[in-house]
């Protein structure tokens, strides 16, 4: 299996709006549309495509040659500009198999290459054990927990903080 990250492209929007569409949303924003449309999918691609490695590293995951996924670091701003946050979401019958975890390696590379940041954020669901386990493998700590932080679907849960610095990561 040979896991690449690629620059995102107009011409991925049909596939980026099927993901949009795949993915489970039990741990993601409630800002992602349902349905993610081609239109959704075109606006996002050409607000990322300006942004990429000035302010943010935006990419498809590309596995056996077909986009499985998106992976992303978002530069803050103010005085957070430093920090940057990690997003990430793989289509549902990949899972477990070690993609995003080489995805997320892969990503902070760039990002600590190419952005003026020193640290990247991940903000996860407590319950989302898979996410967390893909921080962890990638040198992410543990920084705390923000409890009743999320209201999703009827439901509150803890959001837990992760963060790994760029000083750490060159050690
Ligand atoms: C979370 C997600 C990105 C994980 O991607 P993935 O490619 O399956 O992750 P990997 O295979 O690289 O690693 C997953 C790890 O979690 C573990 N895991 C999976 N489900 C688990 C569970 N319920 N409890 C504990 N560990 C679990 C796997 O065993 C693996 O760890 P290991 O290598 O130590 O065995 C993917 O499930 C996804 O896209 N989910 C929907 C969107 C989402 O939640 N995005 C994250 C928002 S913060």
């Amino acid at each position: 299996m040979k896991i690449e990250l690629k620059r995102w492209a107009p011409g991925d929007r049909a596939a980026l709006s099927a993901i949009g569409n795949g993915v489970d949303r039990s741990f993601l924003s409630d800002r992602l549309p349902d349905p993610y449309t081609v239109a959704d999918a075109d606006q996002w691609l050409h607000s990322v495509m300006a942004r990429d490695g000035k302010n943010g590293i935006f990419r498809a995951i590309v596995v056996d040659g077909q986009v499985v996924g998106t992976v992303s670091v978002d530069q803050k701003e103010d005085v957070y500009r430093k920090d940057a946050d990690i997003g990430y979401f793989l289509v549902n019958g990949l899972w477990s198999r070690g993609i995003m975890t080489e995805a997320v390696r892969q990503v902070c590379d760039l990002a600590f290459a190419q952005l003026d940041i020193v640290r990247i954020t991940g903000l996860v669901y407590a319950d989302n054990m898979a996410s967390r386990r893909v921080l962890e493998k990638n040198g992410f700590r543990a920084e705390g927990l923000m409890r009743d932080a999320i209201f999703k679907k009827g439901r509150l849960h803890d959001q837990c903080i992760y963060g790994k610095r760029k000083a750490d990561s060159s050690r």
